[in-house]
């Protein structure tokens, strides 16, 4: 008899990625030669994890209370107001407005967001090709996921699917969560470029009225993207400010490459004072009701690489050399897989690509048996976690994504 309550009793296993990362794991220790393009952390030509040696140091400085003392349920005030200099770089309207609550990476600030803006049952509203666990997150709260297309015949953001994805969720239940991952989403790689954000903001803009919706833009790759500045769709969005809700899920695992750190934080704008007091409060209350408060010595060490100014030059110029590394393997990549025939979103930078693919658990299979090459299939595409592939093995895996 299961002790378990019976929602509970069917819960898969292991997460797919973490059980054929395992299993490259293996096969590699037994001596064959392996390419795993399977974990999202950014890995160097040695295949060592790599890790930025100032946020190293500014870890290790941290002064033994700092790490030993809880923090605030809400985060430390400091590191509040550096994630939101961080997020908004001198836009003063969006700064204004903004209220930062610490939470477990950038998952956690993702969680924060569906329990606070979603009633149970309701759907998120995200793009069809998304980062898995959306869907765990909405399961374990008891709220769902609905998809649009995220791409036109023309390979475009679709914009018009967008919409009667938003039309469908004010008619059906009242409110819209539309989680967007730019720039180099999660799975495809693709980053939208200014004329597609701009049409997302006017589509949003003349729904506005109708009921609440509320966007949220998950950047955990933000820093990695191709674009100057990191923060031009800000401009767009800036009308938007009031008339919708804006979210941001900020996350230090990608950053600062210390993902096992659990540095993250959510951000809200909203120019109305009291109505920004209640999102405060709400995230508080998540915070204590989940994991109480975050970590305090993560959080000091994050503050002080975003607002030091010479850490923070030192981190973005070793930042700056580990996103070559990977523009190298990309342009790798492009080279080669776009002869091969190979279909796949405009991909210009960030971890990951994703190939179109039918039948892709057997394709991923058949990569693993007869190349040694370790993907993720998804629905109708193969994922290839390019941050862990070493430049000389792509040619490796475009030969194996195109057998
Ligand atoms: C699309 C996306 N969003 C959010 C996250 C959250 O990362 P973390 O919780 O480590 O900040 C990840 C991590 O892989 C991701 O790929």
């Amino acid at each position: 008899m299961s002790q378990l309550s019976p929602d509970r009793q069917h819960r898969p296993a292991d997460d797919p990625i973490f059980a054929l990362n395992a299993e490259a794991t293996r096969r590699r220790a037994a001596g064959e030669s392996i390419v795993n393009a399977t974990l999202g952390t950014l890995m160097d030509d040695d295949g060592r994890l790599l890790v930025l040696e100032s946020s190293v140091r500014a870890l290790h400085e941290v002064p033994r209370d700092e790490w030993a003392a809880y923090a605030p349920i809400a985060g430390l005030p400091a590191f509040q107001r550096a994630v939101i200099e961080d997020c908004f770089k001198g836009r003063e309207a969006f700064a204004r407005s903004a209220t930062a609550t610490a939470t477990a990476g950038g998952t956690g600030a993702l969680r924060h967001a569906v329990v606070n803006f979603l009633a149970p049952g309701d759907a998120i509203l995200t793009t069809s090709f998304f980062w898995g666990p959306y869907q765990t997150i909405c399961d374990e709260q008891e709220r769902r996921v609905d998809t649009f297309p995220m791409f036109d015949a023309h390979g475009a953001f679709d914009l018009a699917a967008l919409e009667s994805g938003i039309a469908n969720h004010l008619e059906l239940q009242g409110r819209v969560l539309l989680i967007l991952n730019d720039p180099c989403q999660n799975p495809c790689g693709y980053s939208m470029t200014r004329d597609e954000w701009r049409g997302v903001a006017e589509l949003l803009a003349r729904h506005a009225a109708r009921g609440p919706i509320t966007l949220l833009i998950d950047m955990a790759y933000y820093l990695y993207g191709s674009a100057a500045d990191p923060r031009a769709h800000l401009d767009v969005l800036e009308p938007l400010l009031g008339k919708i809700g804006l979210l941001f899920a900020w996350s230090a695992s990608k950053s600062f490459t210390h993902y096992g750190l659990r540095v993250g934080a959510i951000v809200a704008c909203e120019p109305d004072e009291s109505q920004r007091r209640a999102l405060t409060n709400a995230f508080a209350f998540s915070c204590r009701g989940t994991w109480s408060n975050c970590n305090r010595g993560g959080q000091a060490m994050v503050t002080r690489l975003l607002s030091e100014p010479g850490l923070a030059r030192a981190c973005d110029a070793e930042r700056a050399a580990a996103k070559e590394l990977l523009m190298g393997r990309v342009r790798a990549f492009n080279a080669r897989a776009i002869p091969a025939g190979l279909r796949y979103p405009r991909y210009e930078g960030g971890f990951f690509v994703t190939v179109f693919a039918d039948e892709a658990e057997s394709r991923a299979r058949h990569m693993r048996e007869a190349f040694g090459v370790f993907v993720v299939p998804q629905k109708g595409a193969l994922r290839v976690a390019l941050c862990s592939v070493p430049e000389r093995d792509v040619p490796r895996v475009v030969e194996a994504l195109a057998d």
